[in-house]
């Protein structure tokens, strides 16, 4: 990590070390952005659920936090109109291709989108997009959890840590676009698949996509 340094967040002065990335940044001094798809310990973010949009003086265009290196005398705001719509946007997208239910979700109250919702006033259901409302089949093959896909928000924390932390490989992404989903390499059951059940995926998941059958994961 490279040296000290100090940069302005939403008028705070924070220290950080220089090449950190700037949503951590803000997360570990309480300073919330909206993040889904990011994980810490990733080196190259895939950025891929688009909420965590600031701006940065002297850029033109608002920059993802989970993907920009924080500088010495940087200066970041972590609201305005532009980055405002732009996680509107994204957040509605990530709507339209989950099933809302969420008083019939294991989830309700310790869902991540609630606290999207919440802390940025944003409605939890569609106002200007249609459902895609793809209808998947609900994998409990594994017993002690269970996987929703329709439920998924691909953020891809589950696919990481079965594959760079606990390195069992079970699952991955598939398809592109529209039809990207989670899924067993050969879409066949987690309890047919290299899974070892040690619900590492399942502590991750930000939604009701994969939950522990004895209490909401
Ligand atoms: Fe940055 Fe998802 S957290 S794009």
């Amino acid at each position: 990590m490279g040296k000290k340094i100090t940069l302005t967040i939403d008028d705070r002065q924070v220290t950080a070390f220089e090449g950190e990335k700037l949503l951590w940044v803000a997360l570990e001094n309480d300073i919330y952005i909206p993040h889904l798809c990011a994980i810490k310990e990733e080196e190259r973010p895939s950025a891929s659920c688009r909420l965590c949009f600031v701006e940065v003086e002297g850029f033109s265009h608002p920059v993802t936090a989970c993907t920009q290196e924080v500088y010495a005398g940087m200066i970041v705001k972590t609201r305005s109109p532009r980055v405002d719509r732009l996680v509107k946007s994204a957040f509605e997208l990530l709507l339209s291709d989950h099933r809302l239910e969420c008083a019939k979700c294991p989830k309700n109250r310790s869902c991540e989108l609630q606290k999207i919702a919440k802390e940025r006033k944003l409605k939890l259901r569609l106002t200007r997009l249609k459902p895609l409302e793809k209808e998947y089949a609900i994998d409990e093959s594994m017993g002690s959890f269970v996987f929703d896909p329709s439920r998924c928000v691909l953020c891809g924390r589950c696919v990481y840590v079965d594959h760079q932390e606990v390195e069992v490989g079970a699952i991955g992404f598939t398809h592109r676009g529209l039809q990207r989903k989670v899924t067993t390499f050969g879409g066949g059951l987690l309890a047919d698949s290299p899974c070892t059940g040690c619900g590492r995926c399942v502590e991750v998941c930000p939604v009701g996509a994969l939950f522990f059958t004895d209490k909401a994961g």
